[in-house]
């Protein structure tokens, strides 16, 4: 059994105070409103993973970096290593977003050598796989689905793949308001599954979580969620507001989990 995952990835919003205010005002829902029986995930910048971790401590809410570099120190300026993440508090790290491939030319590989980096240093990684429009209405979805998830799990044992999360996110649905139908989303999670279960055995495709990202808002969550293989969800906009955010939350324990 899966426990349903839901994570809020803050892209470059909040500065230290923002994301206290959020905390705060998050931890005030939850003890008013059940959650229990789902794992939430706080993955905001850099500069505020510390204050989020303070905040959150004792919760059981984990922590995120948006990315990482592969090496441990190092002249990377700009950059974050796995260690670094670690002592700011991080359980979790987001590794190939879609927008760190397009933006600043994440591949396969990199995306590879981040996710073993992460487990090494014993970081949850979140790894971001998806299509673009134009790939899927070429009916390439399938094809480029398998091709980052071969590359970036290279070389990983199945313990590891199990234990990892995997993030659809349909390029087209990110930020557009324009959400996978449930279909889509149950079909291409079927897709990955298979994907996995045929590189590293039907243990570990079977305990891998698999999140859809792309528009998800507290109306759409539940039925996202009440597809067999879509286990919870990666949340960009509507997860900057913390009312906003407890609902998807709630909804994420959806049908039947
Ligand atoms: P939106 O929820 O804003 O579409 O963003 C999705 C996303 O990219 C989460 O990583």
């Amino acid at each position: 059994m899966r426990t349903p995952l839901l994570a809020a990835n803050w892209k470059m919003y909040k500065t230290v105070a923002e994301a206290e205010a959020f905390v705060l005002a998050l931890l005030d829902l939850a003890e008013g409103v059940e959650v229990g029986g789902v794992e939430v995930v706080i993955a905001p910048p850099f500069t505020a993973l510390s204050a989020v971790a303070a905040g959150v401590v004792d919760t059981g809410i984990g922590v995120a970096g948006q990315d990482l570099h592969a090496e441990a120190e190092g002249a990377f300026t700009g950059a974050i290593s796995a260690g670094m993440l670690v002592e700011a508090g991080a359980t979790h790290v987001i590794i190939g977003h879609s927008e760190r491939r397009r933006l600043f030319g994440d591949t396969d590989d990199a995306v590879n050598r981040k996710t073993k980096a992460a487990l090494a240093a014993g970081l949850i990684p979140i790894v971001c796989v998806g299509e673009t429009l134009e790939e899927r209405d070429g009916g390439e979805m399938p094809a480029v689905l398998t091709r980052q998830l071969r590359g970036g799990l290279d070389g990983l044992s199945a313990e590891q793949v199990g234990g990892l999360v995997v993030a659809y996110e349909p390029v087209w649905a990110i930020g557009t308001g324009r959400t996978a139908s449930t279909a889509q989303a149950g079909e291409a999670h079927a897709h990955i599954r298979s994907t996995l279960g045929d590189a590293f055995g039907a243990d570990a495709a079977d305990s891998c979580r698999i999140l859809y990202g792309g528009s998800v808002k507290p109306g759409n969550v539940r039925e996202l969620v009440a597809e067999a293989d879509v286990d919870g969800a990666l949340v960009g906009g509507a997860s900057l507001d913390p009312e906003s955010f407890h609902q998807i939350v709630a909804g994420g324990r959806g049908a039947g989990l």
